[in-house]
């Protein structure tokens, strides 16, 4: 494998980048280091390349650049295969004017991406999409729009399948899902072999600073309030990033091109859950402040992962609360 990362410098690229490497795979990793947080901690994500070894390790090529500035042609010319992580995150920032970034980074330079790779030998192209794609299951008291969607929304526990409807609550779900359209036409058009994951909130080490335990971890150690969005009784479907890695990796080689495959942990919990969690891993109380909930927001997400089983043998194997813990322990390590 010759892997070309987009988002290298991101919480998951340079976790699958530093895994990859290890494994003694060549990886180009682009990244334009985008303003959405600080590129210090981008640049700290992409240390291990200088800590363990010391010259930038020979198998790992960095590229400063945004997808849509650079020669893809040349970038993909010597490589087998593309994870295609780089994008603009966040269902809050995605409503207003900010939603130009989200077509511009989701939407236009997944197509640019998977453009460039019409006609060469890319072996498969694997992209980043998210649980977002969803939207809301219908509460309990609306009238479902069909029987057919209704019955193939949710399984009898209330799980999410790939073939389910997709009704995104979010400007951001709104691009995500429109790039996974995107994959899935080159591929039925241009054979570009492209599968998609739908990732169920990703946790552990390097986590972006705008997500939930990132916050929440911080604030505890730090004695300072923590803001709760909602009752605290809507559930996540957590995936340690480790596990997402290992699903990364299956897709680019045993996926099937064309299929989308959720990845989620297998541990749906509530938020209030989570946090008695934190208060154990940390041995500090929390300071709870309730602001209520806010637009875009899904209320559960919950995945059904039988199609990565059985196609990717995807398997995840992070317990939540030792995950909690390694993330904790690497926000205290020093910088
Ligand atoms: N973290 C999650 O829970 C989660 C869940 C579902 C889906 N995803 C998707 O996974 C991918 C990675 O997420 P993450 O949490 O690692 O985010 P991240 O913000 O840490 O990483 C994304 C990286 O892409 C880079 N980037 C953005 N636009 C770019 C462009 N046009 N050209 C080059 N680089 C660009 C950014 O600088 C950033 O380093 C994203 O596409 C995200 O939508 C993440």
């Amino acid at each position: 494998m010759k892997a070309l990362i987009t988002g290298v410098a991101g919480f998951i690229g340079s976790t699958l980048a530093e895994r990859l490497v290890r494994e003694g795979i060549d990886v180009v990793g682009i990244d334009n280091f985008s303003d959405y947080y600080s590129r210090a901690q981008k640049e700290q994500n992409l240390k291990w390349l200088h800590t363990t070894v010391k010259e930038p390790w020979p198998r790992f090529r960095f590229i400063e650049t945004r997808i849509q500035d650079t020669d893809l042609a040349t970038l993909l010319a010597d490589r087998t295969h593309v994870f295609h992580l780089a994008g603009q995150p966040g269902v809050r920032k995605s409503w207003g004017r900010d939603f130009d970034i989200y077509t511009s980074d989701n939407i236009q330079a997944t197509q640019m991406l998977l453009d460039a790779c019409v006609g060469t030998s890319i072996e498969r192209l694997v992209y980043a999409s998210s649980s977002s794609v969803y939207g809301d299951v219908l509460p309990a008291n609306t009238a479902p729009p069909s029987a057919w969607n209704w019955a193939r929304t949710e399984s009898r526990d209330s799980r999410l399948r790939e073939d389910g409807p997709t009704r995104p609550v979010s400007p951001y779900g709104v691009s995500k899902l429109a790039a996974e359209h995107l994959c899935s036409l080159y591929h039925s058009n241009y054979d570009v072999p492209s599968v998609s994951l739908r990732f169920f909130t990703v946790y552990g080490p390097r986590q972006r600073p705008d997500m939930a335990f990132h916050k929440f971890l911080l604030a505890a150690h730090t004695g300072q309030p923590i803001t709760l969005y909602g009752d605290g009784q809507q559930t996540r479907d957590f995936t340690y990033v480790d596990d997402i890695v290992t699903a990364l990796i299956s897709a680019a080689t045993r996926g099937v091109p064309g299929h989308v495959y959720n990845i989620g942990g297998g541990t749906r919990v509530t938020v209030r859950q989570v946090l008695h969690m934190i208060e154990r891993v940390t041995g500090k109380s929390l300071n709870i402040v309730d602001v209520g909930s806010q637009k875009g927001d899904m209320r559960h997400t919950y995945a059904d992962t039988t199609l990565a089983r059985t196609e990717l043998g995807f398997a995840p194997t992070m317990d939540l609360e030792r995950g909690l813990a390694a993330e904790y322990a690497w926000l205290l390590s020093p910088a």
